[in-house]
């Protein structure tokens, strides 16, 4: 029997899911249908539970194994489980504009899957929001899969052996040149991602890339940076978007193995912003799947 009410909110991706109180212990049958609304709607938003950071990690675990924040884990060798997205800190402090950190936030606004730097990706990222923007401030979402399925078949075929590089420097570089220290460099070296992915479950196809997708191995620049802007041109068209306008007490997780995401941006010298992300790790190097 159903648990959980299920509305779809794009039509490419995406759900808006009601019936359930995700501060009462949450069923092993409800655990099953929410895996299996992210292998179908790729992103889920559960509208008004309050929660905090220790419901966050209870149900982060019911997901998968969490995954360790890069920053803490390349820049002094802690292993964190929660980022901060926006401009406040946990103290209630507001930091601007101007600010380094606020700075290097930026680097959200292109669009990117998380975590793809790395050497076995995140899963899944999970975001509680607490203090929204008035103005600004929403997240756009896009389904890889979508746009997978919207090219020819020669080009899907062409594209299912290739190998991209994804590079964290790389991508960081556009956005804040300094703030990369070398002990983070050295600690998220270039790594091979497949191009294209299947969900496990479903057999679904995707291509996978974004902004920290450098090169294809085995190519020039040139062709390997043209093939791969128009790849992520395709998907990114605003009539294939969804943009997430925040309301606090919102619990949204979305797959980054099939979608790419990016912040719109917002004056952070007016708004405060808190958002609490933990991720869930993948299953292993996608060269493996
Ligand atoms: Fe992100």
């Amino acid at each position: 029997m159903a648990v959980l009410n299920i509305e779809p909110i794009h039509q490419d991706f995406g759900a808006r899911i009601t019936g359930i109180d995700m501060r009462a212990p949450i069923s092993g049958e409800a655990v099953v249908e929410i895996k299996a609304a992210i292998d179908d709607y790729s992103f889920v938003l559960f509208p008004n539970q309050p929660f905090d950071d220790d419901r966050q990690m209870a149900f982060t675990k019911l997901l998968g194994e969490p995954e360790e924040s890069h920053v803490a884990l390349g820049e002094t060798g802690t292993v964190t489980y929660f980022g901060t997205i926006g401009n406040v800190q946990q103290d209630g402090s507001k930091l601007g504009n101007d600010h380094r950190k606020t700075k290097f936030l930026t680097g959200n606004n292109m669009w990117h899957s998380d975590s793809s730097f790395r050497a076995v990706p995140a899963r899944l990222s999970i975001m509680c929001a607490y203090e929204v923007p008035e103005t600004g401030g929403a997240t756009e979402f896009v389904s890889l899969r979508a746009a997978h399925g919207r090219l020819d078949e020669e080009t899907q075929d062409r594209i299912d052996p290739l190998v991209a590089i994804h590079d964290y420097v790389f991508s960081r570089s556009k956005v804040a040149p300094d703030a990369v220290s070398p002990s983070l460099a050295a600690s998220l070296p270039p790594v091979p991602q497949k191009l294209v992915r299947s969900n496990p479950a479903t057999g679904a196809k995707n291509y996978y890339l974004g902004s920290h997708a450098r090169t294809i191995q085995g190519w020039d620049d040139a062709p390997a940076r043209a093939l791969l802007d128009d790849l992520q041109d395709r998907a990114t068209q605003p009539e294939h978007a969804y943009a997430h306008a925040w309301q606090p007490e919102d619990l949204v997780i979305w797959d980054n193995r099939c979608l790419l995401h990016r912040g719109a941006g917002y004056d952070a010298d007016r708004n405060r912003r808190y958002m609490r992300q933990t991720r869930v790790k993948g299953d292993g190097p996608t060269m493996g799947e």
